[in-house]
This record gives C-alpha cells, sequence and structure tokens, in this order.
C-alpha cells in the first residue's frame, strides 16, 4: 500500500529532522520542499538578482533545474549546493522567493511528480493544504520561536554555518510572518492536519508519535 505523509508547520519547527527519520525507519521516499525554495534563492543569489524583485527572480524559471538525489543531495543545474542552501544568506532571502506565485506552481509541479510512485514522507508549509491534499496523513509541527531558534543555532553551529542566536531567533520571526502572510497558498494547518507541539518533545518522541499515526491510518485503511 503506497502512503503519503505532508509535514508542515513554521521554519525550524524539526519538521526535516523528523521527516528524515522516518522515511529512513519506513522506508519511504523524503522529500525537502523548503531545499527546493532554497536552490532556487542560491541561483538567485548567484546570479546577482534580487531576490525581492519577483519580476527578474521569475524571469529566472525556464535556466533552473532543481534535483534531489539520494542521501539529502540537492542539485541546481547540476551543481551540489546542499551545504550552500543553509547558509544565512539564503534563509533571509528565501521567504521572497518562495511567495511569488509563478516560482511555487513551477516547483509544486516538481513535487507532485516526485510523490507519484513510491510511499513519500514530504515537508514544508502548503504540502497538506495544497501540494498534496489527499496525503493520508497530515502533521502540522509547531513549537515556540525561542525553540525553534534554538535547535536551529545548534544545527547550524554543528554544520560549521556561522551565526548567531539572534540573527536566527530574527530570521525564524521573519519568515513566520512572510509565509503565513503571502497571498498564494501561505502557511497554515489543514483542517484535516494533526497538531504537534514539539516544544518539550524529543526528536524521538516525535518520530514515535508521526510513526503511530501512520500506522494507525495504515490500519484504518486495511480495515475499511
Ligand atoms: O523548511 P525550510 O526552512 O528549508 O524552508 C525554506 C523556506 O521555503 C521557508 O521560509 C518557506 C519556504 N517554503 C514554502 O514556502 N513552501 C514549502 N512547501 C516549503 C518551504
Amino acid at each position: 500500500m503506497r502512503v503519503v505523509v505532508a509535514i508542515d508547520g513554521p521554519a525550524a519547527a524539526g519538521k526535516s529532522t523528523v521527516a528524515k527519520r522516518v522515511a529512513e525507519i519506513k522506508g519511504y521516499t523524503y522529500i525537502d520542499t523548503g531545499a527546493m525554495y532554497r536552490a532556487f534563492t542560491w541561483y538567485c543569489l548567484q546570479k546577482g538578482v534580487d531576490c525581492q524583485d519577483e519580476k527578474a527572480c521569475v524571469a529566472l524559471i525556464p535556466e533552473v533545474k532543481i534535483e534531489l538525489k539520494p542521501g539529502h543531495v540537492v542539485l541546481c543545474n547540476g551543481i551540489d549546493v546542499s551545504t550552500d542552501i543553509r547558509q544565512t544568506n539564503v534563509s533571509a532571502n528565501v521567504s521572497y522567493i518562495a511567495s511569488y506565485k509563478d516560482i511555487r506552481l513551477a516547483l509544486v509541479d516538481l513535487q507532485r511528480k516526485m510523490a507519484e510512485s513510491s510511499s513519500v514522507i514530504m515537508d514544508g508549509r502548503d504540502i497538506g493544504t495544497y501540494v498534496l491534499p489527499n496525503a493520508d496523513v497530515k502533521i502540522y509541527q509547531i513549537a515556540s520561536v525561542e525553540t525553534r531558534a534554538v535547535r536551529r543555532y545548534e544545527e547550524n553551529l554543528s554544520k560549521g554555518i556561522a551565526c548567531t542566536l539572534e540573527e536566527i531567533e530574527d530570521d525564524v520571526r521573519k519568515r513566520d510572518y512572510i509565509d503565513s502572510h503571502r497571498e498564494f497558498s501561505p502557511l497554515k494547518p489543514a483542517p484535516d492536519s494533526i497538531l504537534l507541539d514539539t516544544s518539550f518533545m524529543s526528536i524521538e518522541e516525535v518520530v514515535n508519535a508521526v510513526i503511530e499515526k501512520i500506522d494507525n491510518k495504515i490500519k484504518e485503511k486495511n480495515l475499511g
């Protein structure tokens, strides 16, 4: 049975860490949609295009090819950008890129194609509401801004990405605002999503909670 899982929620809520673990345990394909918006942003910055100039960014769509490869490798026009897309200059600009409808439509098209053939767990902001509205399980993962900022700060330090905690907290607040206030496909919980507040949960607890929801759903489907 093919299973489709959507995990949405605000920046740095731990969605990708959880989605990666669940994918490993269940043998599903993990699709990190944020990485795709980040790769597009990286390309705009490389080209010296102002990320707040919608027209100029949209004009780049035909020349950008984004691929997600095994091992969480992200390619942009064949270049491995997996590390570069986590840098602070990309984080600071990605919400502008993700607010442009034409860019979203192009990337959503790609995301839906990627989810066609196998069991998948996809994380992002609009997976349950827009990209995969028929997903079997929809999780909306949240945590306080302070918790999210500390988590992302520690993750960046471990990856050797230079930043300060204040910088990260500002970035998280700013992205939350832009992501949830944009006109097209904003960040919001799908009405049929399960809310998971992870502020006081360990990664293992969140992973187990998500797996339990998936297993319950599979049982329900098999019985029905
Ligand atoms: O999950 P992330 O922090 O890597 O996502 C980067 C940005 O991309 C985030 O600020 C919002 C945007 N995004 C989006 O708008 N829709 C998605 N499905 C995934 C990410």
